[in-house]
């Protein structure tokens, strides 16, 4: 089976790696179509070149409007012929006119139990509130920002010497766990979105 994913990044690239890790022993059955970064200098491009994968830039900076950035993207995906939409560490908003041209086909991995502490810095929000335990979501991406229904969570302690790179780098290992773990359940298909809640088989 060949379904094909389309994962959209800004940066680093960690998570990146872990899907790149995942289908290649095997975890996911899946491959990547095309890595999309909207800024030209981002790390993971170099992760998704030295793994033989296919890259665009495409910068949000070069658009007039966020609507027009949207359609742009959402037509790349389809060039690719795209079935699942995962973003990366992908530090743009996506409104209706993106999220629409992909139903619940669109996931995100956030650093933080949501939904406290959504937006940028969870991590860094997360101690200054002083929750004891912290964690990654895996989530459908609605036009609300970091509000979709959610597919799956994992936690972390949050100890008491934790600076936002510590408690960071915690959050991150389970998100290298869950985000291929919950691509693959998505891609198995079989559940439901019922309001706000995504619905495994039962
Ligand atoms: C991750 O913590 C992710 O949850 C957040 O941005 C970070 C991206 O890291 N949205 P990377 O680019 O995948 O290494």
């Amino acid at each position: 089976m060949n379904r094909r994913l389309g994962v959209l990044i800004s940066g680093r690239g960690s998570n990146l790696q872990a899907i790149i890790e995942a289908i290649g022993s095997g975890q996911l059955d899946a491959s990547i179509a095309v890595v999309i970064s909207n800024r030209p200098g981002a790390k993971g491009l170099t992760k998704a070149l030295a793994a033989g994968l296919s890259t665009e830039v495409l910068d949000h900076k070069l658009f007039a409007s966020r609507r027009e950035y949207d359609v742009a993207l959402a037509a790349l995906l389809r060039r690719y012929d795209v079935e699942l939409v995962c973003l990366a560490g992908f530090m743009r908003l996506l409104g209706s006119d993106f999220v629409d041209a992909f139903p619940n086909a669109v996931l995100n991995v956030h650093p933080s139990l949501l939904p406290a502490f959504p937006g940028v810095n969870a991590q860094g929000q997360a101690l200054e509130h002083g929750v004891k335990v912290a964690g990654c979501t895996v989530h459908v991406v609605t036009a609300d920002l970091d509000a979709g229904p959610i597919i799956a969570q994992s936690a972390v302690p949050v100890l008491p010497a934790d600076t936002v790179e510590t408690l960071s780098a915690r959050i991150l290992v389970q998100e290298h766990r869950l985000y291929p773990e919950a691509i693959a359940l998505v891609l198995a298909g079989g559940w439901i979105v019922e309001g706000r809640r995504f619905l495994l088989p039962v």
